[in-house]
């Protein structure tokens, strides 16, 4: 029979050796998240015997995550602007660099405000907005109808089902209203460094959510012409960008008569957002 603490110290030495970079942590939420507690249940109950199916059940999980299919996945969630998302393998994982884009939207925008997340993957975005701005209207579209199944999950658990609108669409096709923000995370890899990701990215997120053609642009040279036609005028566009393509996008808003273009950067220092007024 194992303890706790004996199955806590197996998985830390296990993704010690397959050199996963935060092992401790990491061990830590696997089993708290396997047994549905939390981590100071892990310190206060350490010599609880382990029942032996449990044991092998555990071993699978860790072994998974040995072999770098990312903790999210495994654990069926990720925390974005302090709040939990449901996701699965049909959608990116939320990253924190992403949460830069709530902050200036809050900053550039009142509440009460259309917003439209383009490209919408969990939902992270426009969810967050829809919370974080009450009074604000959010449509959120994508074009895959599984992470559009992942969105309504987070809807529902954020109690905001009521507040925003769904829409299966490859990227305008289905839209029909004007926004007064409209916020993009496309994909944005050159097609040619898809391969050269780490494993955890390239084998198991989707690729439909990492390809941004053979210049990383191809979202943002679809995007921009369109989105004149569904914003009002002065309303603004927020894009998050690969930390080399601020110069690139800031180009094509530009010629597509945007004014008052902005490069951000993130905690990395690294450009990451992208934002224009239309007109
Ligand atoms: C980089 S992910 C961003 C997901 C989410 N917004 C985030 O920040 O975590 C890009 C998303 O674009 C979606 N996508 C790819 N091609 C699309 C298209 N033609 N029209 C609409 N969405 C598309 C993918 O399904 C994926 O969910």
């Amino acid at each position: 029979m194992n303890t706790l603490k004996d199955l806590l110290n197996y998985a830390l030495e296990t993704l010690q050796s397959a050199n996963t970079v935060n092992p401790r942590l990491e061990a830590e939420a696997l089993l708290s998240g396997f047994l549905r507690k939390d981590k100071l249940y892990l310190i206060t109950h350490s010599d609880e015997l382990i029942k032996e199916n449990d044991v092998k059940l555990f071993k699978v999980i860790l072994k998974r995550r040995a072999m770098g299919e990312p903790l999210a996945y495994i654990l069926g969630k990720k925390e974005f602007y302090g709040k939990e998302f449901f996701v699965n393998k049909s959608v990116l994982i939320p990253r924190p660099e992403t949460e830069l884009l709530i902050d200036l939207i809050k900053e550039h925008t009142n509440d009460e405000i259309k917003i439209l997340d383009l490209c919408a993957g969990s939902g992270c975005i426009g969810l967050t907005l829809g919370s974080e701005l009450p009074l604000s209207k959010v449509t959120l579209s994508d074009v895959s109808k599984d992470a559009l199944a992942v969105i309504k999950k987070n809807a529902l658990i954020l109690g905001l089902e009521n507040k925003v609108k769904l829409i299966v669409s490859d990227l305008f096709q289905n839209i029909s209203e004007k926004f007064n923000v409209i916020v993009s995370n496309p994909p944005y890899i050159p097609s040619r460094d898809i391969l050269g990701l780490e494993t955890s990215v390239r084998d198991y997120e989707p690729k439909i959510a990492l390809d941004g053609g053979a210049d990383g642009l191809t979202f943002y040279k679809k995007i921009i012409p369109a989105a004149k036609k569904f914003l009002v005028p002065k309303g603004k566009i927020f894009f998050e960008i690969g930390f080399d393509e601020a110069d690139a996008v800031k180009a094509i808003l530009s010629e597509n008569n945007f004014s008052d273009i902005k490069v951000y950067k993130d905690l990395a220092e690294l450009d990451r957002v992208v934002m224009g007024t239309f007109q």
